[in-house]
């Protein structure tokens, strides 16, 4: 047997209508469970065994999304905005309503955002103890100093007293390079950069722990996680 559900909550869990939406939908006979119609939006449906159609359309129960995001730049990391679009917007197949995305990235960063309704494992990712890798892919404006590397990894104090842990730095042209970084403050590469005197002019994220960004995957698609990607996740 699995999870108990009211009807009414069950189906705008799968973002089918609002709850007086739904409540008007299954009153009006359009919703059956197992076939039968049921005019209570209080019935109790499992979610693993009950048959579920409104207008003799199934609707499944998923507990739990994931999905691999190729943010491009120009839309928000949030579940709402007046203005932009917003990541949650670009996942056009999703089913729940409580997805969001895991951290943030600036406006115009791309890549790698995972977008879930697991906040269990959103925490762990996020968790500053929990020391989570994120690698990102840098260009800057000017030459990167020398001593940035080691600066880095020594870890940075800012003017306003902010500090960045030490974080890896893998060169790979004058103007480019890798940054692994086990925090995520507000923008923090773009900051680090600043500090040794560089401006970011493009940022991509290119993984965070186990996950990595796909290769095959453009810029502004997704992409469901898969098992094993979620299995992984799941060990952190
Ligand atoms: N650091 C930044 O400066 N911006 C991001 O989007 C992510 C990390």
């Amino acid at each position: 047997m699995g999870k108990l559900l009211r009807l009414d909550k069950y189906l705008a869990d799968m973002g089918v209508g609002s709850r007086s939406q739904l409540k008007e939908m299954i009153r009006k006979g359009r919703v059956a469970v197992n076939h039968e119609i049921v005019r209570s939006p209080e019935g109790k449906v499992d979610v693993d065994q009950d048959e579920v159609a409104v207008d003799g359309v199934a609707v499944g129960y998923v507990q739990k999304e994931y999905y691999m995001l190729h943010k491009p730049a120009g839309v928000i990391s949030a579940t709402e905005d007046p203005r932009h679009k917003t990541v949650i917007d670009l996942i056009e197949s999703r089913q729940r309503k409580d997805l969001f995305p895991v951290g943030r990235l600036d406006l115009d960063t791309e890549g790698l955002l995972l977008i879930t309704n697991d906040g269990d494992l959103a925490h762990r990712l996020l968790a500053p103890k929990k020391h989570v890798d994120k690698v990102y892919y840098v260009e800057v404006d000017t030459k990167i100093p020398e001593d940035t590397k080691e600066r880095f990894a020594a870890g940075i104090q800012m003017e306003d007293k902010t500090v960045f842990r030490p974080a890896k730095l893998e060169q790979k042209t004058e103007k480019s390079g890798y940054l692994t970084i086990q925090e995520g403050k507000f923008h923090q590469v773009k900051r680090m950069f600043q500090a040794v005197g560089c401006q970011v002019t493009y940022l991509k994220r290119i993984s965070m722990g186990p996950l990595s960004l796909d290769e095959g995957l453009p810029c502004g698609a997704y992409r469901k996680l898969t098992k094993q990607e979620i299995e992984t996740l799941t060990q952190i």
